[in-house]
């Protein structure tokens, strides 16, 4: 039965009859509203207020839901992912603990291409499968929507196999699913000595498929010293904005890459990762319409210096949290968790943290007006917590399952 209403909330979060994208020192910027209600209809934001108006506001037939020392938030909106992959890499993990790097795991054939060698045994059917059980378990933990990338392909085969999980997905999933085309994720072995095969490959016959049977929505490359080149990022860009796929780019992770700059010349919708800014990346993002999509989770476990979020907000770039979710550096798609990292770690104030968490990780899909905020006419995709002392006490209190329901499209999942 779909909930109509949601009365006595303590604090209806991220309420908003007007939004755009928040940069800077509008990120604190959370309006709240204190002993509220909340009416939903078809799935989607009725009428919300003060409680002292709810009798004038007639929700039809169906559930009443009491939140009385509860909060009430817009579900989050998670645009990084690479959701589908076929095993995880545990084994990896307990090589870094012995003391290997990433980029010396990548290099012995682990990392990137150890998921590639899994994928390409997997059929589409397990894909599906077990891509299924984690898009669940997120939704679970409060997820409203979410990007999933190919990547593990790294063959046309492989790449359109798993776009096509992606596909199966966007149309089983109650949450809204973005598609994105990251066939340069790495180099396969067969073309190590050769980029521009690869790259003759991901244009000339990888795109026009994916074009044809509408298998993504952007385009995204992973620029980086080892992997791609600024140059050889913008010229797999191009070709898919060509067919009409924005960029949202791999950007700043492990180097100073260039990607940062790249992504913002391109005019990318996001550039991602960003543990790694000098003044230049900074300022070139801040002054752009480029979306900085921080990753947290990922700096956290391969121990890495955490993005500068401060730095980024004080110079007024519009920034998204995301979690990365995937098997070798953020086997974690629990946006609760990327929340509380970002305050603990990165000093983002919980105000900042939550938007960008939702109605900044909603522009970073482009699903602004469906999602993201309280808004009449949005859909009802919503967190409610555990009765909590406050707002702040969501990040702070790290680890604890501080929800109580989770509402996708009016309903209790
Ligand atoms: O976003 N940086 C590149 N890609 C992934 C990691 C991929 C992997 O190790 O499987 C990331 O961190
Ligand atoms: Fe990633």
């Amino acid at each position: 039965m779909p909930v109509t209403a949601i009365t006595n909330i303590k604090q209806l979060v991220n309420v908003r009859d007007q939004y755009h994208l928040l940069r800077g020192r509008e990120l604190s910027v959370l309006p709240c509203l204190e002993n509220a209600f909340l009416v939903l209809e078809n799935g989607l934001i009725k009428s919300y207020g003060p409680m002292d108006e709810f009798e004038q506001h007639n929700p039809g037939d169906g559930e009443e839901v009491d939140a009385s020392g509860q909060l009430v938030l817009p579900a989050w909106c998670d645009s990084h992912t690479h959701l589908v992959f076929a095993a995880s890499r545990e084994e990896e993990f307990v090589d870094k603990i012995k003391g290997l790097s990433y980029a010396e795991i990548a290099a012995r054939g682990g990392g990137i291409l150890n998921s590639a060698r899994k994928l390409a045994e997997a059929s589409e059917h397990d894909l599906l499968q077990s891509a299924k059980a984690r898009l669940n378990e997120l939704i679970q933990l409060g997820t409203g929507a979410i990007e999933i990338k190919s990547g593990y392909g790294l063959s046309t085969e492989g790449e359109l196999k798993m776009l096509r999980v992606i596909k199966q997905l966007k149309q089983l999933s109650p949450i809204p699913v973005k598609a994105t085309f990251l066939g340069a994720h790495t180099y396969p072995p067969a073309f190590k000595e050769n980029h521009q095969g690869y790259i003759d490959l991901l244009i000339n016959e990888m795109l026009p498929v994916i074009a044809e049977e509408q298998l993504a929505d952007y385009i995204d490359v992973f620029c980086e010293n080892g992997f791609f080149s600024p140059e050889e990022t913008e010229t797999i860009c191009r070709a898919g904005m060509a067919l009409g796929l924005k960029p949202k780019i791999h950007a700043n992770q492990l180097n100073l890459s260039g990607g940062t700059q790249t992504g913002v010349k391109l005019g990318a919708l996001s550039v991602d990762h960003l543990e790694t800014m000098d003044e230049d990346a900074i300022q070139t993002l801040a002054a752009s319409g480029t979306i900085g999509t921080l990753l947290p989770s990922a700096a956290f476990f391969l121990r890495m210096p955490f993005q500068p979020a401060r730095q980024l907000i004080d110079a007024g770039c519009a920034i998204a949290l995301a979690s990365d979710f995937n098997p070798g550096s953020s086997p974690s798609g629990n946006m609760n968790l990327v929340v509380s990292m970002s305050c603990i770690q990165m000093k983002m104030l919980p105000e900042e943290a939550i938007n960008a968490a939702t109605l900044n990780g909603a522009y970073a899909m482009e699903l602004e007006d469906e999602l993201g905020s309280i808004t009449v006419g949005k859909k009802a995709n919503l967190i409610i917590t555990r009765p909590v002392p406050s707002l702040a006490y969501l990040p702070y209190a790290f680890g604890s399952n501080l929800i109580d329901k989770v509402l996708v499209q009016g309903e209790i999942v």
